[in-house]
């Protein structure tokens, strides 16, 4: 297969959890993928592939969004989807949340989005294709007032109306931008310890396991007459209670 055939991804916080998942679901479909997070050339579970790139970098920081496209260009010629998901998860009291708290969540959750989006968007307008799916969270609709974490509110909640906007003004150059918002799910971001307790916040009454996420963004992927939309995969959760 050339490499103008076969489609390319960028993945970010693709070292763990669910970006992990879904780039190697990606690469068992074919695709080739560049693959970043701060430490993701140390990764065991990525066996070396002439269709995998990594890319080391701090997500929040402009100079690795422009090493993570410059990557896909060079190696693979194209990007037909990014997906958005390098993310931290900070609970605590809102007024014991510091300074360096904030600037590390929302450089990390948004400035992340924004840098590496705005690298992406100028190849896919000369493509007249391409996808942007940004990973929101469930406390977006939900906030527990149990599990305080007032700037994974702050940081998360912009996601859909962000996707809606920039599926707005670039529709003109058939690209999608979609969210999914996870509700829990069974990742390193969660001490096995807090499980049990963690799946009660479900009305399907357990965690969400990585393939649920991987499956909604394969989902949107495919779905080329879906764009400004936010899948909600949290076990019935925004439904209420
Ligand atoms: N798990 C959940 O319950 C849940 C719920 C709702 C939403 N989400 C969202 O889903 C996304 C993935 O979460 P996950 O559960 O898969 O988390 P995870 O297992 O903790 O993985 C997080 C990933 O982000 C990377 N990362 C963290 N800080 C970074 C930075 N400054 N620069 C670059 N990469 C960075 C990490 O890699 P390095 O350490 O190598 O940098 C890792 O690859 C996040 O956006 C999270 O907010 C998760």
């Amino acid at each position: 297969m050339s490499t103008t055939q076969q489609s390319v991804a960028i993945v970010t916080g693709a070292s763990s959890g669910i970006g992990l998942g879904l780039t190697q679901a990606l690469l068992e479909r074919g695709w080739r993928v560049v693959a970043t997070s701060r430490s993701i050339s140390k990764s065991k579970q990525l066996k070396p592939s002439p269709d995998l790139v990594l890319v080391d970098g701090d997500a929040g920081r402009k100079e690795t969004a422009v090493k993570v496209a410059d990557a896909a260009l060079k190696q693979f010629g194209r990007i037909d989807l990014l997906v958005n998901n390098a993310g931290i998860y900070l609970p605590k009291a809102f007024t014991d949340y510091t300074e360096e708290d904030y600037n590390l969540v929302m450089n990390t959750n948004v400035a992340s989005f924004f840098y590496m989006t705005q690298q992406v968007i100028p190849l896919m307008k000369k493509q007249k294709s391409g996808h942007v799916v940004d990973i929101s969270a469930v406390v977006a609709d939900q906030p527990s007032g149990a599990a305080p974490a007032v700037l994974a509110v702050l940081s998360k909640s912009p996601m859909p109306a962000v996707s809606k906007a920039l599926a707005l003004e670039y529709a003109g150059y058939n690209i999608r931008f979609n969210t999914v918002s996870p509700g829990v799910i069974n990742t390193p971001m969660h001490a096995e310890d807090d499980h049990e307790a963690l799946a009660k916040f479900h009305p399907l009454a357990r965690m969400g396991e990585i393939s649920d996420i991987v499956d909604a963004i394969l989902y949107l992927q495919n779905a080329t007459f879906v764009t400004g939309e936010n899948i909600r995969v949290d076990g019935g959760v925004h439904a209420g209670r």
